[in-house]
């Protein structure tokens, strides 16, 4: 059923309308990633590429790997990526990640979809990974705290957000040095890097 969460043809004009400041996280998850010099990158979620075509500007020639679970999305990333050296898989956010090493890890708007410790378990295999000195850059809904609301509509049984108090715990006990680079009401943008060699 979860393939049909997201409908490939619609998903651009959807997730704006759902996620104003949606083209500025993506930029943001770039950004977060410039300060890695990076050759391999792997995205999780990857869906139509969108997050893949920005941080893929940011490091022209590098290889990516991206995982989804949804091919109908990946089709639409393929075609985006095309002149990329891109790799695309068909694969659940639970299952073993890709083999690595790899410079950066990068994800938006899809770990949401795990609960608290299918999301553990995610960071200990993004950090196991992830190369020293490499990055992970989370970018997604979280629960919100204090007096923010949510803004972002949420699918029962499907949408599974945690608090970034929560993230920054796992991804420690994972072995990675977490900040939050920005956050704001119910989207957060994370950095977690494995501590090692230089970036
Ligand atoms: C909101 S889209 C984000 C796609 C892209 N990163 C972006 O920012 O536009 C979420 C993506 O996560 C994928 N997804 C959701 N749950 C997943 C899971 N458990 N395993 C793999 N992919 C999953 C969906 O198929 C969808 O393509």
């Amino acid at each position: 059923m979860s393939q049909f969460h997201f409908d490939p043809a619609t998903y651009a004009e959807f997730v704006r309308a759902e996620i104003p400041r949606y083209d500025e996280l993506q930029a943001m998850v770039a950004d977060a990633t410039a300060p890695v010099t990076a050759t391999s990158i792997l995205d999780l979620g990857t869906g139509s590429g969108e997050t893949l075509a920005h941080v893929l500007a940011r490091h022209p020639g590098a290889r990516a790997v991206g995982v989804d679970e949804n091919d109908g999305m990946l089709a639409v990333a393929r075609a985006r990526l095309a002149a990329t050296d891109v790799r695309l898989e068909v694969a659940d956010l639970s299952d073993a990640l890709p083999s690595g090493p790899f410079d950066l890890v990068v994800s938006a708007l899809a770990v949401h979809h795990l609960d608290g410790p299918g999301k553990a378990a995610l960071f200990a295999r993004v950090a196991a990974a992830l190369r020293p000195g490499g990055r992970f850059v989370l970018a997604d809904v979280v629960v919100p705290v204090g007096p923010a609301a949510p803004v972002i509509e949420l699918s029962d049984g499907y949408d599974k957000p945690s608090t970034v108090a929560e993230q920054l715990g796992w991804l420690e006990e994972a072995g990675l040095v977490a900040a939050v680079v920005w956050q704001e009401d119910d989207l957060a943008l994370l950095t977690a890097d494995r501590p090692g060699a230089g970036h």
